[in-house]
């Protein structure tokens, strides 16, 4: 079996996605789930991803991982391993299966202890979509400090889907606005909750995703409010910044790893809870709008392992353009103590006729090279 994952033509490729969907090898043998390579037979490197597509060709950003995994520091609050950021990574492809190394879109900025971008803070999560009115590509990102404190959205724009990114910089969304459907009680000056305390300053936003709906109007879904909360905003007409009109959906349930898509008419979600890097149960909901109400469905997951979506996180749900009705599932598989290790599993989301949906573990890629 080995001998079948040390290349990476597609059939190889095929296989390793196979394998690293079967629940038997979750956690076994890391090196097995880095199967998963480039077309330059190097594996790929891009973790929390999305993808876009743009004439004809799949673009995958994600986190590009790699050097020393730095242990929690005991002194900070948050006890999480993280590495130095390096930048974000894109990947292309036609298919699906093969992915072709474009580099980094986005890079680390060692000489500049300031940045957003300086290799001791944290890029997480990075998500492009596309204008067409100002026929920009704009990247949304998780922008933090090495103790998650900073709980900012960052933004880059490039004029080319493969980049370089231009970085504009990072901020807390709408601040000085409520939400849409904020209650008089959360309003009340000094009012002991976290949306009254950000009002001024800006909202938090850690985990996040964008989606453009069909009237290209773009939504940004973020876990706020210290991670209790998830908030929906709308995005300005150029997708560069939030618009001051968001609302609070999943009040207190403590979501993160958002991924949005659309099907029949209704807005579809996929999470995770939080529980930093260690995998748990996924979430998913329904809603006929982006700004809800979301109506929670449970655990989409069936199979084994299930209860910690297959030792995964959800991080996108891409809609394969070929088969309307086909919808890909993508999640990481994190590997805490050495992050650059981690791996990913891809899944078919399957719509049931009561208007639900399901995630099984099914040996999916088999059909990978027909997409
Ligand atoms: C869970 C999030 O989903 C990840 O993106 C990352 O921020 C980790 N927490 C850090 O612990």
């Amino acid at each position: 079996m080995r001998s079948i994952l040390q290349f990476c033509s597609v059939a190889a490729l095929v296989a390793g996605l196979l394998l690293s969907a079967h629940p038997l090898l979750a956690g076994s043998d890391p090196h097995l789930e880095k199967s998963w390579c480039d077309t330059d037979g190097r594996p790929i490197n891009a973790h929390g991803g999305g993808v876009l597509f743009y004439r004809g060709v799949y673009y995958w950003y994600g986190e590009a991982k790699s050097g020393r995994t730095y242990l929690p520091d005991c002194n900070k609050s948050w006890g999480g391993t993280r590495v130095d950021l390096t930048g974000i990574s894109c990947y292309s492809s036609t298919h699906l299966v093969d992915w072709k190394n474009e580099g980094l879109v986005l890079h680390a900025t060692p000489d500049d202890p300031q940045s957003d971008l300086y290799p001791g803070r944290v890029l997480e999560r990075p998500k492009v979509i596309y204008n067409r009115t100002t026929r920009k590509f704009v990247m949304w990102l998780h922008v933090d400090t090495a103790d998650y404190a900073a709980a900012r959205c960052g933004v880059a724009v490039s004029d080319q889907p493969g980049g370089p990114y231009k970085y504009l910089g990072s901020f807390r969304p709408d601040a000085g606005c409520w939400p849409v459907n904020a209650t008089a009680a959360d309003k009340i000056p000094g009012a002991k909750n976290v949306l009254e305390r950000d009002f001024k300053t800006g909202q938090m936003a850690r985990d996040l995703t964008v989606f453009v709906d069909d009237d290209d109007k773009a939504y940004l879904f973020y876990s706020s409010e210290e991670n209790l909360t998830m908030h929906v905003s709308l995005l300005t007409d150029d997708y560069l910044h939030t618009s001051g009109k968001y609302a609070r959906i999943f009040v207190g349930r403590s979501m993160e790893a958002p991924a949005v898509f659309k099907h029949g008419g209704k807005y579809y979600f996929v999470g995770s809870g939080c529980t930093a890097w260690a995998p748990n149960a996924a979430r998913s909901a329904v809603a006929n709008s982006p700004f809800g109400p979301w109506t929670e469905l449970g655990n989409p997951c069936v199979g084994p392992d299930a209860t910690n979506t297959f030792h995964a996180q959800s991080t996108f749900v891409l809609p394969v353009q070929s088969s309307p009705e086909m919808y890909i599932f993508m999640a990481d598989r994190w590997k805490q103590w050495d992050l650059p290790a981690s791996s990913y599993l891809w899944l078919p989301v399957e719509f049931k006729t009561n208007g639900t949906f399901q995630i099984p573990l099914v040996k999916f890629m088999n059909t990978a090279t027909s997409l």
